[in-house]
């Protein structure tokens, strides 16, 4: 039996912080970063929240949050007896926010703290998500958390929070958004359902991501891209991901480079190898993945004359982007030496293909698979 729910309440337009208003006598906890602390926002959140008997901020949230800040969290979080959690910021803070409220749920110290993720990225749709990831710094390992418990109970639209990202993030974590409703369109779960939501995503990041890029100010392109990461977002949480995610965490891992640019950057060689450009596969029997890509392209106004042609269309479309948004496009552009390469390349291999996110790829990928989608990146 297939499932599909969405347990978040979603609420867009530019009344949708009157949710904040809802939480009377409740102890609200806002969980953020310090810049999002010193820039006035989370105070102004916290104002919002009219009718709660106490409002705290947390902003002590870091970029992959380390298991010692979940712990950190959670003493904060009982210290203040929280009835709602308030999580403002990239996947980081909405992150962190579900893995202490799961904590403090499996602990038994408290099961009832509500969960409002704000998305200040348009990015990682972790406010729909029942994924989180938490990292273990010295063991240099990321725990993935999936659990249903991890699902928001509000997520909060406001495209005017993503305005002041610079072109760079904008461009990494748009990335992001596109490679979720890719590998959510060909995923090996993929249903009517799961396809709706990835259609609709991509349609609007390819369409409004280069205009959110060129101007940050312009509030259409950045409302439809938050929406885009959202729709991704549950797409993805239905049907899970591919190899893509799968390499892309080893690439963070082992040299830091941001999730979403690790994503773009693999993103044409993983699409040529998913799709079986060049493995036999005729342009008369062109693989299901192919007809898959290929229907994307043609909705987005690419041409060609077959399933290939349009497959090979989608993957110079999405080049043409990398190099308009200056992302990069080799892992010697994205400052990593072959000397480092080289030393964890049979790890990454290892690993990516032990990643959650690998189970659902279209395409089953071996040791050599992933080596030939790495080497496409492994040019100096
Ligand atoms: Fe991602």
């Amino acid at each position: 039996m297939q499932t599909f729910f969405i347990k978040t309440k979603v609420c867009s337009g530019s009344d949708a912080m009157q949710v904040l208003g809802t939480f009377a006598g409740k102890n609200a906890v806002i969980f953020t970063d310090s810049f999002m602390s010193q820039s006035g926002t989370a105070a102004k959140i916290a104002a919002m929240m009219t009718g709660a008997r106490n409002v705290r901020i947390f902003d002590a949230i870091k970029p992959d949050p380390p298991i010692e800040l979940i712990a950190e969290g959670l003493s904060f979080l009982l210290d203040a007896d929280t009835d709602v959690v308030v999580a403002l910021g990239g996947g980081s803070s909405i992150d962190a926010a579900k893995a202490t409220i799961l904590m403090a749920k499996r602990s038994g110290a408290k099961d009832n703290i509500a969960l409002v993720a704000i998305p200040t990225t348009s990015g990682t749709g972790s406010e729909v998500t029942s994924f989180a990831v938490i990292t273990d710094r010295e063991k240099g390992v990321k725990y993935p958390l999936v659990d249903e418990a991890l699902l928001p109970d509000y997520a909060i639209m406001d495209p005017s929070l993503v305005v002041s990202a610079p072109p760079r993030i904008t461009a990494d974590t748009g990335f992001d958004v596109i490679t979720h409703a890719l590998e959510a369109y060909v995923s090996t779960a993929a249903n009517d359902y799961s396809d709706a939501l990835a259609e609709k995503a991509l349609s609007l990041a390819f369409q409004y991501l280069p205009l959110a890029y060129k101007n940050g100010e312009d509030l259409l392109a950045r409302e439809k891209m938050h929406t885009a990461s959202c729709l991704a977002g549950m797409a993805f949480n239905a049907v899970s991901l591919g190899i893509n995610h799968g390499i892309a965490h080893q690439l963070g891992a082992r040299f830091h480079i941001p999730h979403g640019r690790a994503n773009a950057m693999l993103l044409p060689h993983v699409i040529r190898f998913n799709a079986g450009l060049g493995t036999g596969y005729s342009s008369a029997a062109a693989s299901p993945a192919a007809v898959r890509y290929a229907s994307i392209a043609r909705m987005i106004g690419l041409s060609g004359y077959n399933t290939n042609a349009l497959v090979l269309a989608l993957i110079r479309h999405i080049s043409r982007m990398l190099k308009e948004t200056q992302t990069p496009s080799t892992l010697r552009e994205a400052a990593v030496t072959r000397e480092a390469y080289e030393a964890v390349k049979d790890a990454m291999i290892d690993a990516s293909l032990k990643d959650a996110c690998t189970a659902t790829n279209p395409r089953p990928a071996s040791a050599q698979d992933v080596d030939d989608i790495l080497s496409g990146l492994a040019r100096w």
